[in-house]
């Protein structure tokens, strides 16, 4: 299975825009799976709930999830992305899986990050494993990944490929993700994005780009840097994910001792 990442600045507030240049990134990739990054046709730094509010959409009614699912049904891929989601008057920090066939699933942040507590709800569904025929997949978004529950939520249901759109700004989540990587046993596909925001006189945000893929074994298998663009495919073995045996004598799941733990 050929998995990618897509690293790019979104320009705030252009949706459209930003919707023309993923697409054109994707028609010609020859991935089975692209991540792309976290809020990634709205941009980050909102100044106000109206901003918030007119940014986010309908899902799957809105422009981005409907010209996802032409892309996917047209190449045919899937992908996962970053949006803000509209539900009535409440908005998340959400994450839409997208196939051939549609809108197959949709993450809502749960650990929200500085400003964006001002912004959205926080997620209100647990974590989920989605099957895809090729992968079991599970999203997490950017800063959930400090919680470890998140990605071992993803793995104990059953995920071979954690997909996880990010704005990074913090510099240690790169690095965190290998370890992720091997105390789960999985593949991990982080999509950040490059640039900087600085809107409303507030204090610049410098994302830190470093989108990566790491396998069971904590490989990178690929990697991008601060601010270069565009995507990066690997092919990996999914089978390499089914298998919990570290060592020997030692298995991953059958090993844990939850009685103790607190
Ligand atoms: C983040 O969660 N966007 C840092």
């Amino acid at each position: 299975m050929k998995v990618g990442v897509f690293q790019f600045c979104p320009k705030f507030g252009e949706i459209t825009d930003n919707l023309n240049r993923i697409t054109e990134a994707l028609v010609k990739t020859d991935a089975d799976l692209v991540v792309l990054p976290e809020l990634c046709v709205s941009g980050y730094q909102f100044v106000s709930q109206s901003e918030v509010r007119s940014l986010c959409e309908p899902v799957p009614d809105g422009e981005s999830v409907r010209r996802f699912e032409q892309i996917c049904e047209e190449k045919p891929m899937f992908l996962v992305a970053g949006i803000g989601e509209r539900d009535g008057n409440v908005c998340y920090n959400a994450s839409v899986l997208v196939g051939p066939a549609g809108l197959i699933a949709v993450y809502r942040k749960i650990h929200l990050f500085a400003e964006e507590k001002n912004w959205f709800e926080q997620g209100n569904r647990p974590f989920q494993v989605n099957d895809i025929g090729t992968a079991r997949l599970g999203m997490m978004i950017c800063y959930d990944w400090i919680y470890p529950e998140s990605a071992r939520s993803l793995a104990m249901s059953g995920a071979d490929i954690i997909c996880h759109p990010s704005n990074l700004v913090l510099p240690y989540c790169p690095d965190a993700m290998i370890t992720r990587s091997i105390e789960n046993r999985i593949f991990t596909a982080t999509a950040n994005r490059t640039g900087k925001e600085a809107r409303g006189g507030k204090t610049t945000l410098d994302f830190i780009g470093k989108s990566q893929i790491t396998n069971p074994e904590g490989d990178r298998l690929v990697q991008f840097g601060t601010d270069e663009e565009g995507i990066k495919v690997t092919e990996i073995d999914v089978k390499l994910a089914r298998n919990k045996r570290v060592t020997p004598v030692n298995h991953l799941w059958e090993d844990r001792r939850p009685e103790l733990y607190s």
